[in-house]
C-alpha cells in the first residue's frame, strides 16, 4: 500500500514519511490512520510506505515508524534500513521522529526505534510511542488520527 497525499496551497512543503511493517495487517490499519490524521492537520505531504531506502530518508522532515513487535524485536528490514543509513553516514540529526505499531503482549518494537532514532542519529523523538494490542479498534484509530495530527503539528510549529 503505497499512497501520496499532497496539498494544493503553497509550494513549501513539509514532508513526512509513515513507513510501517505488517504481516497480519493490524500495523497497517494504525498506518494508515497515522497518515490521515498527519495530512488533515495541514500544509504537509505525507507518504505512506512499506518500503524505503536509506538514502531518501533525509529528504523526510519527519519520519513515522510503523512496527509490530515479533520475538521481542523490530522488524529487521527496518534494522537493516537504519544500519545501512549509519553505515552511509546519513544525516537525520533534529528531524522529528516517532513510532507506533499492533503487538501481542510485551511490545519493544516502537520503543527500540525510538531509542535508535533519539541515541544514534539524535532525532527530535515524539515519546511514548503508540501501541495497539492485536487489531486496533475505532478508539484506537481516532488515537492514530491524532497521533498522525501530532506529528505535523510538530513541523507546523517549527518552521
Ligand atoms: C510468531 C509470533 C511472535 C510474536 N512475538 C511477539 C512478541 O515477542 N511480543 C509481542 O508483544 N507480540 C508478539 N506477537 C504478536 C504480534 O505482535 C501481534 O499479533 C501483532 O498484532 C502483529 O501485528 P501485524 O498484524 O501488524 O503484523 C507475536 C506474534 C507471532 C505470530
Amino acid at each position: 500500500m503505497i499512497w501520496f497525499l499532497k496539498s494544493s496551497e503553497g509550494d513549501f512543503m513539509s514532508k513526512i514519511l509513515v513507513l510501517y511493517y505488517s504481516r497480519s495487517g493490524n500495523t497497517e490499519k494504525m498506518a494508515k490512520a497515522v497518515a490521515e490524521g498527519a495530512k488533515n492537520a495541514g500544509n504537509i505531504e505525507v507518504e505512506l510506505n512499506y518500503h524505503a531506502e536509506a538514502d531518501e530518508l533525509d529528504k523526510f522532515d519527519a519520519i513515522v515508524l510503523g512496527a509490530p513487535t515479533y520475538h521481542h524485536d523490530m522488524p529487521i528490514d527496518m534494522k537493516k534500513l537504519f544500519e545501512e543509513a549509519a553505515a552511509k553516514g546519513i544525516n537525520l540529526k533534529r528531524k522529528v521522529g516517532t513510532a507506533f505499531g499492533s503487538y501481542g503482549w510485551s511490545g519493544e518494537a516502537p520503543k527500540l526505534l525510538l531509542e535508535i532514532m533519539k541515541n544514534r542519529f539524535e532525532m527530535q523523538v515524539i515519546e511514548p510511542p503508540l501501541l495497539a494490542k492485536y487489531v486496533p479498534d475505532e478508539n484506537m484509530l481516532g488515537m492514530c488520527r491524532d497521533f498522525g495530527k501530532r506529528v505535523s503539528e510538530t513541523l507546523i510549529h517549527q518552521a
